[in-house]
């Protein structure tokens, strides 16, 4: 992934199912980063295994798309082993999947742990709410927070760099 050092940054998203939020952080994250000349990776995964090799739901593909941002390419898969070696950061949407990075991450993992909200002033600790079983106000309060989120990570990222620890 790092292509002969081009990405000194690399920025994992992971939620539970990777359809619905994690997705949407990674091409709000990709829209913020390419804005703002921050060259860094990005991908998305789950902590759960149901929704592996199937796009985003149709749900998200909508807000993003009404958002300008295109994640109907992306596939699902689950968070492996190398992931805490490979990425710089992993950035868990809730408390729950963060909780989940905890238990699987190897004890001498590279890759730092934060909850997404963590880059946010006034919301340290907060989770993005899972919209899965949700409707469309949900779909938009996630992306909302979402972006939130991106933004002020990305603007971490331009001023810290690979040393950002939240
Ligand atoms: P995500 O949403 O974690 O934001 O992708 C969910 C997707 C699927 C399920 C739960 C949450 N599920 O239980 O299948």
């Amino acid at each position: 992934m790092h292509g002969g050092g081009q990405h000194d940054l690399a920025v994992l998203f992971v939620c539970l199912g990777n359809i619905c939020r994690s997705p949407m952080a990674e091409g709000a994250f990709r829209a913020a980063a390419l804005r703002s000349g921050l060259d860094c990776a990005v991908d998305s995964a789950g902590t759960a295994a149901y929704h592996v090799g199937q796009p985003p739901d149709p749900r998200a593909i909508a807000m993003a798309r009404a958002h300008g941002v295109e994640i109907a390419g992306q596939r699902a898969r689950q968070i492996e082993r190398s992931d805490f070696y490979r990425f710089t950061h992993i950035f868990a949407l809730d408390r729950a999947n963060l909780e989940g990075l905890r238990a699987r991450a190897p004890r001498d993992a590279s890759a730092r742990l934060a909850l997404l909200l963590n880059a946010v002033e006034g919301r340290r600790g907060e989770a993005v709410a899972d919209p899965y079983h949700g409707d469309e106000a949900d779909f938009r309060a996630a992306l909302q927070a979402i972006n939130e989120g991106v933004e002020a990570l990305v603007a971490r990222f331009v001023k810290d760099g690979v040393s950002l620890t939240l």
